[in-house]
């Protein structure tokens, strides 16, 4: 059998998801009309041999709750559980921890899949290529321009045979171009000793290792906590810096190479190339749920049922707007998520951006980001010398006045925006 892990994080990661990751857990906010998690459970649904999935992070045990009660119901096949890290323990520190839970019923191998990406998740490809040959390790890898490759794992492998040769998790010079795109298969006989030799390793040259980037993790380590038995199993171990390139020099360990969409949700922003994709995805599949094309409806366009859009607002294409939300008459909205209770009055005009939960955008006014390329990984753009974000941010209940221009910002919860503001953070 084959079961499926999620990898989560915690409240203290997600931080460039902020303002929006303030109101909920990043894997919880909805692009294309459903939370981020929901996207790689449909996909795991896809596949009939998994029966059991697992969510691990360290959020509190009742943020998913409400989540897994319905995901149940959706696909009544899949047990599904929350296990909670008692603090970051890292990517691999976390399967290892609860091994034993994993282990039980002895799967022979098991997914991994990030919570913080957008894939069509090509599991079933990854189980074919797995058996193929008769591997040991299987990851999910993309292309991506040269220049952006340095901010993910990259890979290096054998054309012909797929066989992964070497692997660098964000190296200072390039390396390759194809990169990790956070989803794997595991055998569970060669990741659990992985996982362990790594552990090991550590204890003997503590020093001598990777340690997460995240500062209060790496303070507290200088500090000088010491090596104790329960320290052991403390530390943080991460599968990209500490295992995978172990598995790469030893084991059977091969890349399938995706050449469906893929992209990383780090920053608030990269929930809109999000939303565009998954859409253009469903639209593509022929789903019912989406808005039907119309004059005035430029697909693919996510509407949720008790969403009021008056008949002459021109909506689309990419873009989702939320439960309750009522966008006036007139209104122009185009590559924008629209979170539930906003109102869009008269003639307002919206594009690329988010409107946070309750916000209010005044008649005649224009809310918008700038667009980005499609082969981009960033949602920053230079402007006048100056880095700000492509997409324009509202937090939760702010409002913006009738006619007021705002470009490229990012505004916290709770603001009323009264003049024009561009290229800003409003705190
Ligand atoms: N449970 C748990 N515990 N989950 C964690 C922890 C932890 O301590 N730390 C990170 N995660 C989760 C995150 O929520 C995310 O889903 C995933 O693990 C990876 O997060 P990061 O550790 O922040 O890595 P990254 O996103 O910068 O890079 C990884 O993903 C890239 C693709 O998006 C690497 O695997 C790269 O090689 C890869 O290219
Ligand atoms: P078409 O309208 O499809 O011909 O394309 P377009 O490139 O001219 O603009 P698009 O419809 O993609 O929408 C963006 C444009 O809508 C903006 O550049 C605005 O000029 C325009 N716009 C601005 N304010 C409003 C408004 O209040 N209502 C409407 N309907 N459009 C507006």
């Amino acid at each position: 059998t084959t079961k499926a892990v999620i990898l989560v994080g915690g409240p203290s990661r997600g931080t460039r998801f902020r303002p929006l990751s303030m109101e909920l857990p990043k894997p919880l906010f909805p692009v294309a009309g459903h939370p981020i998690i929901e996207h790689c459970f449909r996909a795991i649904a896809n596949v009939p041999e998994i029966k059991e999935v697992f969510i691990v992070g360290y959020y509190e045990e009742s943020v998913f709750q409400p989540f897994i009660n319905a995901i149940s119901t959706s696909f009544p096949q899949l047990t599904v559980k929350y296990l909670r890290e008692y603090q970051a323990l890292g990517t691999a520190g976390g399967l290892y921890h609860f091994r034993d839970v994993i282990l039980k019923g002895k799967p022979d191998r098991f997914f991994v899949l990030n919570a913080d990406v957008c894939s069509s998740f090509p599991l079933n490809d990854m189980l074919e290529l797995f058996e193929a040959k008769d591997a040991e390790a299987v990851m999910l890898g993309t292309r991506v321009a040269s220049e952006s490759a340095t901010n993910f794992g990259c890979i290096v492998s054998d054309t012909h045979t797929k066989r992964v040769l070497h692997y660098v998790e964000k190296p200072e010079g390039q390396i390759s171009n194809l990169i990790n795109c956070g989803v794997y298969l595991f055998a569970t006989e060669c990741i659990f000793p992985a996982i362990r030799s790594a552990i090991k390793r550590r204890t003997e040259r503590p020093r001598l290792l990777s340690y997460p980037s995240s500062e209060n993790l790496e303070s507290s380590y200088y500090q000088g906590q010491e090596d104790d038995d329960e320290d052991k199993e403390n530390t943080v171990v991460r599968l990209e810096q500490d295992v995978l390139s172990d598995i790469a020099d030893s084991r059977q360990f091969f890349v399938l190479e995706t050449k469906d969409f893929w992209r990383q949700i780090k920053t608030a922003g990269s929930a809109v190339p999000a939303n565009a994709l998954y859409l253009t995805k469903a639209f593509q599949m022929g789903s019912e749920e989406l808005a039907k094309p119309s004059a005035n409806i430029i697909p693919p366009v996510y509407i949720h049922p008790s969403a009021k859009v008056d008949p002459t607002a021109k909506i689309g294409p990419n873009v989702s707007i939320g439960a309750r939300s009522i966008i006036g008459a007139g209104v122009r909205v185009k590559e924008t998520i629209v979170l539930d209770d906003s109102e869009i009055k008269h003639d307002a005009c919206v594009m690329y951006s988010i409107v946070g939960w309750h916000s209010k955008i005044g008649a005649w006014a224009r809310v918008e980001g700038t667009p980005t390329p499609i082969t981009s990984h960033s949602t920053s753009i230079v402007k006048n010398g100056v880095k700000v974000q492509s997409i324009t941010i509202l937090g939760k209940e702010c409002g913006v006045g009738d006619e007021v221009r705002v470009q490229n910002c990012v505004c916290l919860p709770n603001k009323e925006l009264k003049r024009d503001v561009s290229n800003e953070v409003i705190m």
